[in-house]
């Protein structure tokens, strides 16, 4: 069984059309599989439009109080889950479902702990985004090289196994959930599969300026973290 992590800010329109395309994905692969929305209180009613899914598909919606960061919405998805595969992705479309299948039969014919949707291994693409949220892009990548060297180390879109995680204290501070699991779970080995990552369709990025100056700090502080690079 997998758990697939959507965390939410305002994405109604996203999370109604994502939801079915999941499912639908899942069927058709023959997967078992559950999504766990976590909502932040988005006031344009995103946590009811996922929940009234739940009497045609296995579907939670995990309900916090307010704004309380991506990362955190991700580590608490994880604690609702019981299921020993996890999977995270965006609400907004800028994650195809059409991937899951994929990265789930990597996830456990090569005996990897993460698989990572990547937009930079042959195949991989970036569609959409404008000049200058490629070049933080790039910015960002550098600062993460001392802690790994995969191709995608800050891709929102990954399947992890829990017991990679048994025992680990991640920091719920930074934006790039990931990295911290790159640089500090039981991580032997990582596969990438190749994402077409598309700009989002509806809304806008919750991505604000603090936040990198949060990923500096949080990048800077994971360079010590005395671990073998995966
Ligand atoms: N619950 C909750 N709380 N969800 C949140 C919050 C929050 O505070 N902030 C953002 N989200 C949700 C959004 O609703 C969306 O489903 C997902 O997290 C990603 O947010 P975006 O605002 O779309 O982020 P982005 O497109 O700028 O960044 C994405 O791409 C980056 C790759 O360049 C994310 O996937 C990043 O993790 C990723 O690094
Ligand atoms: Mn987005």
């Amino acid at each position: 069984m997998l758990s697939i992590i959507i965390p939410t800010f305002n994405e109604k329109e996203n999370i109604e059309k994502l939801i079915p395309q999941v499912f639908g994905q899942l069927l058709a692969a023959n997967m078992e599989g559950e999504v766990i929305v976590v909502d932040d209180n988005s006031p344009d009613g995103t946590a009811d439009a996922a929940e009234a899914f739940s009497e045609r598909f296995n579907v939670r919606v995990v309900r916090r109080p307010g704004k309380m960061g991506l990362s955190t919405a991700v580590l608490e998805g994880f604690r609702q889950s019981n299921s020993p595969f996890l999977c995270v992705m965006d609400a907004d479309h800028s994650h195809n479902p059409e991937a899951i299948p994929r990265m789930f039969k990597v996830l456990m014919r090569q005996g990897a702990d993460v698989v990572i949707g990547s937009r930079h291994v042959p195949g991989g693409s970036i569609v959409g985004w404008p000049f200058h949220r490629k070049l933080v892009s790039k910015g960002a990548k550098l600062l993460a090289r001392p802690i790994t060297n995969v191709k995608d180390p800050l891709s929102g879109f990954f399947m992890v196994k829990r017991e990679a995680l048994e025992g680990v204290e991640l920091n719920p501070r930074g934006y790039k959930i990931l990295l911290e699991i790159l640089a500090k779970g039981n991580i032997h080995r990582v596969e990438e599969v190749p994402i077409n990552f598309r700009n989002r369709r509806h809304g806008k990025s919750k991505l604000r300026k603090g936040e990198f100056w949060n990923y500096l700090r949080h990048s800077i502080g994971l360079w010590r973290t005395k671990k073998p690079k995966a």
